[in-house]
Parts: structure tokens; sequence; C-alpha cells
């Protein structure tokens, strides 16, 4: 088991291994909580992990309360959200009680904001069970919905009490799912360590490199909790990525998008003179040994429209990560004229 702590505002830790979710009600005892869980769940999860984590709670004194969301980005809504905490109200939470957030990105996101929110903030855990809920969304504490204008449009930034991260629930990912979470496993790599990228060349120790990716994650949230600066360096590939999943309607998954838009900016980088071709064939080499996708289909100006809604769009212009070299990569402020310039 490896342990790495988040130094936010509120610090907290991650743990990472075997055999956790059965041990989660002694965690949370561990840390000081105790009286009523709401375990917020999708219902692909629950079957494999809701009784789980429910008889390991029971079992250390907690009363136990689930509410299962239909599974998929879609279900990450304000609907679903305000159900949530109507049915936390009427299962009598109060301040002192926690929500305990099992399943991918999609429940951590909405089960966080409902922790936010519920009686102005209560306890949070987050037990990730998709490897791109464990490497990125589970830890640092960005909460939040959908809107029909675009993804995530309404959250907070509120920080869990613990990460729980059970390796053992990637054995029943889907293929794709896992390559989902690789794809921001390699932007780690991109952003920050070159060493992990050759790593990646070859069979992995998946707990060491879930803890790289964390305490890269922990090491940037740490300097820039609330993303003024050095932490817009975890969108690399983001501005595209979330243009091209709204263009597809959502059918295309948040991590394929974000192969895509890596591809597509480190492409625009080579053209550019910016960073090396050889940047551009280990980032291709590696999406391809993942599974991950590097071409769109369809000519990148059909995305601009949807750019310019980014939630990093400020009047103007977007702060783009762009790749200067393996593990170094670059925010630059550019107009609309700029970037449409060197993505076309
Ligand atoms: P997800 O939550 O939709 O999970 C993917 C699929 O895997 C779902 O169908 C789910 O039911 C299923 N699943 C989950 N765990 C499983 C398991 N162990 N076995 C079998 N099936 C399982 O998607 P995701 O890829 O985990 O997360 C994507 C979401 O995370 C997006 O909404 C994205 O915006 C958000 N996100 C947030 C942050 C953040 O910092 N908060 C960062 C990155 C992504
Ligand atoms: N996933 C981007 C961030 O947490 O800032």
């Amino acid at each position: 088991m490896k342990q790495i702590d988040v130094n936010a505002g509120k610090p907290y830790p991650v743990k990472i291994g075997r055999g956790l979710l059965p041990c989660c009600g002694a965690e949370l005892k561990g840390i000081g909580l105790s009286g009523k869980v709401m375990i917020v769940t999708d219902d692909n999860v629950a079957p494999l992990y809701l009784a789980t984590a429910e008889a390991s709670l029971k079992n250390s004194g907690f009363t136990v309360f689930s509410f299962t969301l239909p599974h998929g980005e879609n279900a990450k809504n304000f609907d679903n959200l305000v159900k949530l905490l109507n049915f936390t109200a009427e299962s009598g939470l109060t301040r002192s009680d926690t929500f305990v957030a099992l399943g991918g990105g999609v429940v951590g996101d909405l089960c966080g904001f409902a922790a936010a929110v519920y009686m102005r903030g209560v306890h949070f855990v987050q037990c990730p069970t998709t490897l791109l809920a464990a490497v990125d969304s589970s830890v640092g504490g960005k909460t939040a919905v959908d809107l029909a204008a675009g993804k995530n449009l309404a959250g907070a930034f509120y920080q869990p009490d613990l990460v729980l991260c059970d390796l053992d629930t990637f054995a029943t990912l889907p293929r794709e799912e896992y390559a989902n979470g690789m794809a921001e496993v390699i932007k780690y790599g991109f952003i920050r360590d070159a060493q992990l990228l050759a790593v990646l060349e070859q069979a992995f120790d998946e707990e060491a490199v879930v803890a790289c990716c964390v305490q890269i994650k922990a090491d940037v949230v740490a300097n820039d909790e609330f993303d003024r600066g050095e932490r817009m360096l975890l969108n690399f590939g983001h501005t595209v990525g979330h243009a091209i999943e709204a263009v597809s309607g959502y059918t295309i998954p948040h991590g394929q998008a974000v192969a895509l838009g890596m591809a597509a900016v480190t492409r625009a980088c080579v053209k550019n003179g910016l960073c090396p071709p050889e940047t551009l064939s280990i980032l291709l080499r590696l999406l391809a040994r993942y599974d991950l996708p590097n071409e769109t289909g369809r000519a990148v100006n059909e995305l601009f429209g949807w750019m310019g809604k980014d939630k990093k769009a400020s009047g103007d212009s977007i702060t783009f990560v762009l790749p200067r070299e393996t593990g170094r990569c670059e925010l630059r402020k550019m107009t609309r004229a700029e970037w449409t310039a060197l993505l076309s």
C-alpha cells in the first residue's frame, strides 16, 4: 500500500493498494468519522462493490444509506444532484455525517458537489473504481455537474477527507474504460515526468504508476489549489478534448477525447517548431500501445466554436498547454486569432 499526502488548504491522505474497499469502514473510523454515511454509486458499480462497502461500514458502526445513479456522463446533472440532496435530507444526515463516492469520475464529481453544498459542507470520502478517477478526478477537489451549455459548468472546489483507491476494483473495468484512464496517465508523463513515459513503454507496476500520477497531481494542487496557474498544466489536451466530447454529443468518452486533444496540440506544436518531432512520435506510440485514438476524423476548425466556450476561456483568450519536449509543457495565453492559427 502506498500513501500520498495532499497538502491542500485541507490536507488529506490518498491510500493506494489492494484489498482496501473491504476495510473502508475501519479507514473512515481511523480518520475520526462516525454516524451516517450516504454511499453514492452507479448502476454498473453497485452490483459489483456496493455490498462490500456497506458491510464494511456497518461493521465499523456506521448507519449506511445508498443512492444509485444511472451510469454515464448524462447522469452528471442538476436533476440527479437535487434528487440525491433530497434523499440525503430525508435520510436525516447532519453536518457531522459523510458522503462516500464509490465509482468513477461521474459519481465522484456529482457526489463531491453534493458534499460541498449539503448543509454548506459535510465530510466526503472518494473511493475511485476507475483508473481515470484514481489518477485524476478523485484527487484535487474539483467537483461539478454538467449544464446543457457544457461540461462541468456548475461546481465547487471541495477537497475530500480521504481517498481510498482499491486497485482490485480495476479487475472488472471494461478494456475501453482502462484505456480512458491511461490517457490521463500519459498526460502526467508529458507535463511532468519523462521517466514515467519510459516506464509506460513496458509492462508496469500498477500501484507504482497510480502513485506516481497522484504524487504529480498532489504537488500541482498544493501549489495551485484553485486553478489560477500551474494547475492548468493538468489540462493538456483538454481544451480540444472537451470540444471533441461536446461535438460528439458525449458519445466519445473523456479519456479518448483527451488522447485526441493531446495528439492535435502536439502535432500543431511540431508543425510550428515549438517541440521536436520525437515528442509526437513518443505520444503516438504510447496512445497506440494503450488502445487510444489519435485522429479525430474531422477538420479541427469544426471544433473552434466549442473551444471558445471552454471553461478555460477568458474573454477572447484561452490558456493552452503546449508540449515543448517530453516531460515539459508550457502554459501560453493565446488570443482566438493565435490559437486558431496554431491549430489550423
Ligand atoms: P465514469 O464515472 O462514467 O466511469 C466509466 C464507466 O465505468 C461507467 O460506465 C461506470 O459505471 C463504469 N465503472 C466504474 N467503475 C467500474 C468498475 N470497477 N468495474 C466496472 N465498471 C466500472 O467515467 P470516468 O472515466 O471514471 O470519469 C469521467 C468523468 O470524470 C467525467 O465526467 C470527467 O469530466 C470527470 N473528471 C473529473 C476530474 C476532476 O478533477 N474532478 C478530472 C478528470 C475527469
Ligand atoms: N483534472 C484537472 C484538474 O484537476 O485540475
